[in-house]
């Protein structure tokens, strides 16, 4: 990249080295926190001209600008790479302009810190997660990143940025499915989101059209997952199902991956964090289903597929609606314009749906009776402020804690101009159970 001449005006790089110090009244010296450091005007970055061809990796592109109050701006320092970041070029969608930048999640050091109050300072070490696909000043394929404050989370020291850029994507994909879609309560897992009722909390007209229903009506207060109720997560070979039986496992349900069990599962099985109560070998879909129907007896209602239309098919044979004896009165969290849940009485029954998940596609038929189908509501992550703040805070509190660990990385990539040969390597299948990053440092 080139030198100097991208710097902005030397006053600014004065202003920034030189920490302004202030006297207080006590006549100690503060020194204030300088709200940016000294960024170039251009960057290096991935440019997608045209879907099915490779990024070129082009100079001299303006480096982002934030607006508004919340936005940061980050220099990235290590890149996770995501199945669309090869899937939407190869078939064509999820590429709202062209040239585009592509890349959804990143780590590195905060250079422009947020105008209003907030947890980030510049300097911190931080992870992004880009799930604004439409904006291309957030994606993660350029050294510097845009980021709403309530997208960013610090990442303790225990990490390195090559660990942090691994999880944002899948931690947001299986918060949501978990707490929107299956109605978990995180609060007693270091005072986690709820988000069922976080969501209803918000005006729902802030709730985009394409994504109301699902966060209000895709799930009643009485049939909410809770400790105890079984989860079966098929593909559970992949980062979100990694990060999504970690999450469930803190909520106390007890989980079921399908796999294919002679490559992943003596390393499932013996894994300290997404260890499951069973593990079922996907080879043979029905007999997968046979298995899990054997052993839970009809207690499997809720299900995550992370690999697409078939598996979702097949999971959906191996979920059972049940019911209640007693519907529960209506609570006030119910949903808005659901039908009224049936009254109270000990002679009632209401039934207690099943829940399927498609984290990539769910099965061509209409959901049969009894049965729900889920898309993840992944925009609200970046559309409502309160729920990207209750959940990168609370994600902050999960790695600190070591409550939630970053999936394995399968190896690391040198530099953005390597990203096609890892893209590649991810088209070819050879990066499975676990994350390929680039080091861009
Ligand atoms: N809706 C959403 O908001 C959302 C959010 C996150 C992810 N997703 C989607 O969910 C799916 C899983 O994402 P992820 O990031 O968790 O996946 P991932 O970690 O990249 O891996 C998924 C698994 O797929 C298999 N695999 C790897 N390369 C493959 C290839 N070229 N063709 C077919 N299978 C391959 C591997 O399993 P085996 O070795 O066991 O075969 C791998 O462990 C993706 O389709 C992704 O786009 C959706």
């Amino acid at each position: 990249m080139g030198g100097l001449s991208f710097l902005r005006r030397m006053s600014l790089q004065q202003k920034n080295r030189t920490p302004v110090s202030t006297a207080s009244t006590s006549a100690e010296i503060v020194e204030e926190e300088p709200a940016q450091i000294a960024t170039p005007e251009t960057q290096t970055v991935l440019l997608l001209h045209a879907a099915r061809q490779p990024y070129q990796l082009t100079e001299d592109y303006p480096v982002p600008q934030v607006e508004g109050d919340s936005e940061v701006l980050v220099r990235a320092q290590a890149i996770g790479l995501n199945p669309i970041d090869w899937k939407a070029p190869d078939f064509n969608f999820a590429i709202p302009e062209l040239p585009y930048i592509s890349g959804r999640e990143l780590a590195g050091v905060v250079v422009q810190k947020p105008r209003h109050a907030s947890r980030l300072k510049v300097r911190d070490r931080v992870l992004v997660i880009s799930t604004d696909y439409r904006d291309l000043r957030k994606a993660a394929y350029q050294q510097y990143v845009v980021a709403f404050d309530y997208n960013t989370v610090r990442l303790p020291r225990t990490l390195s940025f090559e660990e942090g850029s691994t999880l944002g994507v899948a931690f947001v994909a299986a918060a949501l499915s978990l707490g929107v879609c299956m109605g978990v309560d995180f609060s007693s897992v270091l005072d986690g989101p709820d988000l069922f009722s976080l969501v209803r909390g918000v005006a729902p007209e802030v709730l985009a059209d394409d994504i109301r229903k699902e966060c209000l009506d895709s799930i009643r207060d009485y049939e909410r997952a809770v400790a105890g109720d079984w989860l079966a997560v098929w593909g559970g070979s992949s980062t979100s199902a990694n990060i999504t039986i970690q999450l469930a496992k803190l909520a106390g349900l007890k989980t079921i991956a399908i796999v294919d069990k002679a490559k992943h599962g003596l390393r499932l099985a013996n894994h300290k964090s997404i260890r499951t109560d069973l593990l079922v070998d996907s080879h043979d879909p029905q007999r997968a289903v046979d298995i899990i129907r054997g052993n839970l007896k009809g207690k499997l209602r809720f299900g995550i597929d992370t690999r697409g239309k078939e598996s979702a098919t097949s999971l959906l044979q191996a979920l059972s609606p049940g019911n209640l004896a007693t519907a529960p009165p209506a609570s006030k969290d119910s949903p808005v314009d659901s039908p009224p849940s049936p009254p109270a009485t000990p002679h009632d029954s209401a039934l207690l749906s099943a829940h399927l998940i498609g984290l990539t596609g769910l099965p061509k038929q209409t959901p049969p009776e009894g049965t729900l189908f889920h898309t993840v509501p992944i925009k609200l992550f970046h559309e409502v402020p309160a729920v990207g703040e209750a959940l990168v805070s609370w994600l902050e509190r999960l790695l600190s804690s070591g409550l939630v660990s970053p999936p394995e990385i399968i190896d690391v990539e040198q530099g953005l101009g390597s990203i096609n040969k890892g893209l590649d390597r991810m088209r070819k299948g050879e990066i499975s159970g676990g994350k390929l990053v680039v080091n861009v440092t």
